[in-house]
């Protein structure tokens, strides 16, 4: 059956559920059975590639490649620090020779009294900021040395590539296949050939979708639909929050909605994405929702996410303003992080946005996505089985998850505010040479790592607090 309009209902059942955490104390249901996805995992097997490579490397003693951001056309955006002493006055122009000599496009030099040279005041440290071809980065630093002292560039490590434009999230498609039904033999639609056909079809709308194109209309079967139906979570939503039964909602009606509620929308997906694919998204309010249905003859269970998970897990979650803000900021510590780091975060996310608990109105009450999904899983939550801790980001993001049944552990915060204090003090301490903003009328990530940057940023949120305290001193 066609599905018309969907934009009224949906945004009503969204937004009934976002201001209404699900209650859980008279719910039974079978327990979880099977394997399930989880970007952890993804993360650990980067993270252990990444330091095979390493290691690697390192035996050819390739490790300590100075490059840093690798830009388009196999331009490097390099800073340089370097100190020129007074007794070898010509040093200058031959420094500057040798940028010119690489044709190295200087965007920001700048220049202090060296701090180490006793009385000398004539010794100045150099900052330039350039942008050079990626090949004649080695080279360009080698011929530095013989002109200048302590030749430093701020980034010693290879950073990983990130999107900074929203645009650039077209680029973001790594898909991890593991639980491909074409390809996983325990999948529950391996055997069903018109099943598979069908996550091709719509698979296929997420490879063509460009950042920006509105999200095409799925005309799904009366079969998906009734999947959806005979989820136990499904009915408790439709009680509580409003959800029809005879309606799966459009990704692109509720990504309107989202969007203006929070700034959040949402883009299709094929599957699973890598964690840092999936990670850098949020740090432009972009979440990869995938648009297919699991399979008729498992409803209960998905080894994979699909859109029941997203729609009754996700979607209402991101609808609430501190939640968007406090996802979007796991996204933005992603960005260029190690695989290591990307591995904790993974695991926060996981211990948060897909199975946390939180306090509301003295009672625990859940809004991780697996448990408003998993209608089994909520209940075990909240019951004596399960250890309930303190949120704690340091401790969670080390915590051993359980992706073959239910956590036996989860962090429960004081309020989704709190949490989002919490994980700003954590994601401080990630060890990163640059900070990051999101720039919201670019939709862009700017890099933090030029004071002249930094100064204008600090504009932008002296006129923001202006207007602020304007605002307060008016109601005064
Ligand atoms: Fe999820």
């Amino acid at each position: 059956m066609p599905i018309s309009d969907t934009s009224t209902s949906s945004a009503k059942s969204i937004r009934r559920a976002a201001s209404e955490l699900v209650r859980t104390e008279s719910l039974t249901s079978p327990r979880f059975v099977g394997r399930r996805q989880s970007l952890i995992e993804d993360a650990r097997k980067e993270r252990e590639a990444a330091a095979a490579a390493a290691a690697a490397a390192a035996e050819s003693s390739e490790a300590s490649e100075p490059i840093v951001f690798e830009e388009e056309d196999g331009k490097a955006m390099l800073n340089l620090f370097f100190t020129l002493r007074i007794a070898t006055s010509p040093a200058l122009s031959r420094a500057l020779k040798v940028f010119e000599t690489f044709e190295a496009k200087i965007h920001h030099l700048e220049t202090r009294p060296n701090r180490k040279s006793s009385g000398n005041v004539a010794d100045l440290d150099y900052l330039v900021r350039c942008e050079v071809h990626l090949s004649d980065v080695n080279t360009l630093i080698g011929s530095l040395k013989r002109t200048a002292e302590d030749v430093r560039t701020t980034k010693e490590v290879k950073f990983h590539w990130f999107p900074k434009k929203i645009s650039e999230l077209d680029r973001c498609h790594h898909l991890v296949t593991k639980f491909d039904p074409d390809l996983d033999q325990d999948h529950p639609g391996f055997t069903d050939p018109i099943y598979r056909q069908r996550r091709k079809m719509i698979g296929d709308i997420a490879f063509r979708h460009k950042q920006g194109d509105p999200i095409p209309r799925v005309e799904y079967t009366e079969e998906e639909i009734a999947t959806c139906e005979h989820l136990e979570a499904f009915r408790l939503l439709e009680r509580h929050c409003g959800y029809s039964p005879d309606n799966i909602p459009q990704l692109q009606d509720v990504s309107l909605f989202l969007r203006e509620r929070t700034g959040f929308q949402l883009r299709p997906v094929a599957g699973l994405l890598s964690a840092r694919d999936f990670l850098a998204s949020l740090a432009f309010r972009v979440f990869q929702c995938t648009q297919y249905i699991r399979h008729a003859s498992s409803p209960m269970h998905s080894p994979e996410p699909d859109c029941v998970h997203e729609l009754l897990g996700h979607v209402p979650m991101l609808a609430d303003k501190t939640f968007a803000q406090f996802s979007q900021n796991i996204g933005l510590a992603s960005l260029g992080a190690s695989e290591e780091d990307i591995e904790k975060l993974s695991t926060l996310y996981w211990f948060t946005v897909e199975f946390g608990l939180c306090k509301q109105g003295g009672r625990v009450k859940a809004y991780g996505a697996g448990l408003l999904s998993s209608y089994g899983e909520l209940v075990h939550s909240l019951s004596d089985e399960a250890e309930r801790r303190e949120f704690d980001p340091e401790a969670a993001a080390v915590q051993p998850y359980q992706d073959q049944t239910y956590q036996p552990v989860y962090f429960v915060s004081e309020s989704f505010t709190d949490a989002k204090e919490k994980l700003r003090t954590y994601v401080a301490g990630i060890k990163r040479p640059f900070s990051v903003r999101f720039d919201p009328y670019t939709e862009s990530i700017e890099v933090l790592d030029d004071p002249l940057k930094i100064r204008a940023g600090l504009e932008t949120v002296k006129d923001e607090l202006k207007t602020l305290t304007d605002a307060l001193n008016g109601l005064a």
